[in-house]
């Protein structure tokens, strides 16, 4: 073929089809013109096939011609007031029949888990629930709880402190005092909240972290109450096998004062990795109320005695959930929290 002949081709295609554009009623003639024209064997594509015989110069001129033809039927088909109306129709139209948009539900954060199930297992016991503030007086966090003013519990490497006499409480210990002050014995109650200190974070240490502190005071309340109470949550919270230890240590507010331990549940006490094969992972501190406390909220030591309790929920989850590193609470990665 020549190139005059192709060009003829060309003009006489582009005459056709504009003729045909003007006859398109309705979406079936749209398509049939796409076929026709557009269409991989269409009345274009033949064009482009006929280029093979021409010399390089008459080919690329034919070869630009062919396209400009194919882009601007294109151009129409996508333009075309039937398409457009067409799924602008389509938009407004509900199918029922049409699978739902998935909501994904969030879950709650572990740690907020294990509060709930604490908090649920002391009201059952009787103890109420009470908060305190984050932001603590000096005489809240230390004073009034027998820690004088030089106590190494006092040192600025674990205290944030907000001005001289204001901390971030270290502790929840606080709140026992200021629910003795404002009520008089019998006292049962739980307190359960964020404290702060000063480390640098790593697997088992968050310089925010949680406690429940518990409280109990009345007439004849022994260490033996202290036992049942805290051997009754390890069975409610891990299960009947669980088992309890107490180890003599020293807390300024409590005396006698003690650590207490809960079997390991990673390896049920046989000895592991985790509690560095002791078989028990220490929970918190706990002992009977020391009487100077008391001379701090007007309580008569005389006729009253009582005992107390911390407890870190984060230690508690991670032994529940098999958790071995505590950041993991503080990132918020939701691949670890969709797993609660
Ligand atoms: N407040 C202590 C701490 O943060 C824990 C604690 C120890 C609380 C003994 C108590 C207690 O109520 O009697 O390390």
């Amino acid at each position: 073929m020549t190139g005059e002949a192709i060009q003829n081709l060309i003009v006489q295609l582009k005459k056709e089809i504009e003729k045909a554009k003007g006859q398109i009623k309705t979406l079936s003639d749209l398509e049939a013109f796409r076929v026709k024209y557009a269409g991989r064997k269409g009345q274009i594509s033949l064009l482009f096939k006929q280029l093979g015989g021409l010399s390089p110069d008459q080919r690329s001129s034919a070869g630009k011609d062919i396209n400009d033809l194919k882009k601007n039927v294109q151009e129409f088909l996508e333009n075309h007031p039937l398409v457009k109306s067409g799924s602008e129709k389509n938009k407004n139209i509900f199918d029922p029949t049409l699978p739902g948009d998935a909501f994904r539900l969030g879950s709650l954060h572990p740690v907020t888990i294990i509060l709930r199930q604490i908090k649920d297992i002391f009201q059952k016991m009787g103890f109420s629930v009470v908060e305190g503030p984050e932001v603590e007086s000096e005489y809240y966090n230390f004073e009034a709880l027998n820690i004088p003013k030089g106590h190494p519990a006092r040192d600025m490497q674990d205290t944030l402190f907000v001005d001289d006499s204001i901390v971030m409480r270290t502790h929840t210990s606080p709140v026992q005092i200021r629910t003795m002050e404002k009520q008089k014995p019998p006292v049962r109650i739980i307190s359960p909240g964020k404290c702060y200190r000063r480390d640098t974070p790593d697997a088992s240490h968050s310089p925010v972290f949680h406690q429940v502190e518990g409280l109990c005071v009345d007439e004849g309340i022994t260490f033996a109450d202290l036992k049942g109470i805290i051997l009754n949550f390890a069975k409610q919270m891990f299960g009947s096998n669980m088992k309890i230890r107490f180890r003599p240590s020293f807390f300024p507010f409590v005396e006698p004062g003690a650590e207490y331990d809960f079997t390991c549940l990673i390896c049920g006490g046989k000895g592991c990795r985790v509690c560095k094969n002791t078989g028990w992972v220490e929970i918190s501190g706990a002992g009977m109320v020391n009487p100077e406390v008391y001379g701090y909220v007007g309580y008569d030591p005389e006729k009253y005695t009582g005992f107390a309790f911390g407890m870190g929920v984060e230690r508690i989850a991670m032994l529940l959930y098999e958790v071995h590193d505590i950041r993991l609470f503080y990132e918020n990665d939701v691949r670890f929290l969709k797993q609660f």
